[in-house]
């Protein structure tokens, strides 16, 4: 999968995903990043890309020539690829976005403003216009990495055996269960018995129980959409049960 960036700040991008997961999937030619910086595309001495409003105003404009001409460049390496911008009046990113993204295979091309807002007539020519949070930010290149982030986790490969995409929080609609590892006594805060008690039945009730009780108590707004089993209104009660033995503690 390609992702295009048209960025005024390509060693933002580079720097971004020159680390972890995204740099081994890169190299393993899984996914590729291509910077697009539209002030190679100005004609003036001084490259400029803003220009002052029309109509007057505080702030700057981004000007629609050279993020039109980069837009060009990007769809020559990428005709079929989504162009995705950035404002904080786009649609709220969510997991399920993610997956719908990630699961037309399609290249990406992300246009990342800076500081100023783009030219409508540059916005009109995005297929998707999204926000990843009620926030201003001063660009977007950190909502384009985080989508791209999102995203790759879902290319197959990406992640190894051990972190499928699919188990995680959200997919189920569920946060994820606390998990722990050695020291077993960590300055006396103990490891739960039932993870080392090797007994499998066991410690899978108590994880999704747990997936429960973090979700009741820290998002509850999700059960309401949530993937529930049979078995999940038994542990339900119980939570509720001890929550209520918790309040007259
Ligand atoms: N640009 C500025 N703020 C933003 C936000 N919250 N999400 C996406 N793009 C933005």
């Amino acid at each position: 999968m390609k992702f295009i960036f048209i960025t005024l700040f390509p060693e933002l991008v580079e720097q971004a995903c020159g680390h972890s997961i995204l740099k081994r999937a890169a190299d393993a030619g899984l996914l590729s990043v291509t910077c697009i910086n539209p002030r190679d595309f100005t004609t003036d001495k001084h490259r400029t890309v803003d220009d002052t409003p029309c109509g007057g105003g505080v702030g700057m404009v981004l000007k629609p020539e050279p993020f039109s001409a980069a837009i060009a460049e990007a769809k020559k390496i990428s005709p079929q690829g989504i162009l995705i911008a950035f404002t904080p009046a786009g649609r709220t990113l969510c997991q399920s976005a993610v997956e719908k993204l990630a699961a037309k295979e399609q290249d990406i091309i992300f246009l990342c403003g800076h500081y100023e807002g783009f030219d409508e007539r540059i916005l009109a020519q995005a297929d998707l216009k999204i926000s990843i949070g009620d926030y201003v930010l001063t660009g977007g290149e950190l909502p384009a990495l985080v989508i791209m982030d999102a995203v790759s986790r879902f290319i197959p490969g990406v992640l190894g055996k051990a972190e499928s995409a699919e188990d995680e929080s959200f997919t189920a609609s569920l946060l994820e269960y606390p998990q722990y590892t050695r020291p077993i006594d960590f300055s006396g805060a103990k490891v739960p018995d039932v993870l080392l008690s090797g007994n499998h039945a066991h410690i899978k009730r108590w994880r999704r129980k747990e997936a429960i009780r973090a979700t009741y108590c820290l998002r509850p707004d999700l059960l309401a959409k949530a993937d529930l089993l049979e078995g999940d209104g038994t542990l339900f009660l119980e939570i509720l049960e001890e929550l209520k033995g918790n309040e007259h503690e």
